[in-house]
């Protein structure tokens, strides 16, 4: 049996395993560049963030309707809890979808409606968390704020990814700032390709309360402090870190780094379908690989509660 756990850093989109990718592109009459499922998967080899970014986006071309939304996060909520996940908290790329002219309404109804399916079906409670292409311009993130406003209310907080280099956390101060004021929680992608004082700036410029992966932050001792005094949590992503050649090997990744550092580190699988495992899968490949001992093992997935924008009663119930 998987432990309990929360997962904390999941792209959606990232859980659009090839099978499911044909399946939508028949029903929506959409021809996919690769002739069979084996030879998508076979694509799936990946030198660095960008050259996942760029079959990651294209691939989103056959998610056109609210229920293609609804059996993407249905089929990604089974798998989680298959694997032992009690709350999961959801990352979606509006502007990859509206920049295809599918409306933002279309995406959050149908995901949203999949994560009640499965709080009543699964007991899986789940929170959906807007992130902004960082690679977009800053208006356009302001802009997508404003669309997202007849939806907050199925809306936890916002987030920050796609292309990390040359796209510091500062040129988004104020879609944050205007986030911050509409109640939402603050999460940002930083310290993944990027230096180490994009952590910082993600702290300071944007209020984030999480930082999703974050390895790179052990290049500066003080900041390490800093994360480690504010009890700052990383959501770390160790088999995504290997297939973007953010680390080499599984062996040689600064997971016991950060844990010896006394961060509060979670682990959590960022693109399932594309990087060769679900969460439990990750903590099994981490535990095998840097000799993890049972109750470091538990206090990953302790932490994962701990840093879940969960209401104290749940949080208790699942700890
Ligand atoms: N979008 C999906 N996965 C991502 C990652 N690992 N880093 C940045 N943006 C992403
Ligand atoms: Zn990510």
């Amino acid at each position: 049996m998987a432990i309990p756990k929360a997962e904390l850093h999941l792209h959606i989109e990232g859980t659009l395993e090839p099978e499911l990718a044909f399946e939508l592109a028949e029903r929506n009459g959409i021809e996919l560049p690769f002739d069979s499922v084996e030879e998508l998967r076979r694509a799936y080899s990946f030198t660095d963030l960008q050259s996942f970014l760029d079959l990651y986006y294209a691939l989103m071309s056959v998610l056109r309707t609210e229920q293609d939304f609804a059996d993407l996060a249905a089929a990604y909520l089974e798998r989680a809890a298959a694997q032992g996940v009690r709350h999961a908290e959801i990352f979606f790329d509006p502007q990859a979808h509206t920049s295809r002219g599918v409306a933002i309404g279309t995406v959050v109804t149908g995901l949203a409606r999949a994560l009640e399916d499965a709080e009543r079906s699964l007991g899986i409670s789940s929170r959906l968390i807007l992130c902004f292409l960082r690679d977009r311009p800053a208006e356009e993130a302001m802009e997508t704020l404003e669309s997202a406003r007849p939806h907050l209310h199925a809306i936890t907080g916002v987030g920050l990814d796609s292309a990390e280099i040359g796209n510091p956390p500062e040129k988004f101060r104020e879609v944050f700032a205007a986030a911050r004021a509409a109640g939402l929680r603050r999460v940002a992608h930083a310290g993944e390709e990027g230096p180490a004082d994009y952590v910082r700036q993600a702290l300071d410029v944007l209020g984030a309360e999480r930082i999703d992966h974050g390895v790179r932050c052990l290049e500066d001792p003080e900041l390490v402090e800093r994360l480690r005094r504010e009890a700052v949590p990383l959501t770390v992503c160790p088999f995504s870190n290997v297939r973007l050649r953010v680390v080499e090997r599984l062996e040689e990744h600064p997971l016991p780094k950060l844990i010896g550092a006394g961060l509060v580190v979670t682990v959590n699988s960022d693109d399932p379908a594309y990087f060769g495992g679900y969460v439990e899968d990750n903590l099994d490949g981490v535990r095998r690989a840097l000799d993890l001992d049972p109750e470091t093992v538990r206090e990953l997935a302790r932490n994962s509660f701990r840093a879940a924008f969960l209401d104290e009663e749940r949080r208790a119930e699942l700890i």
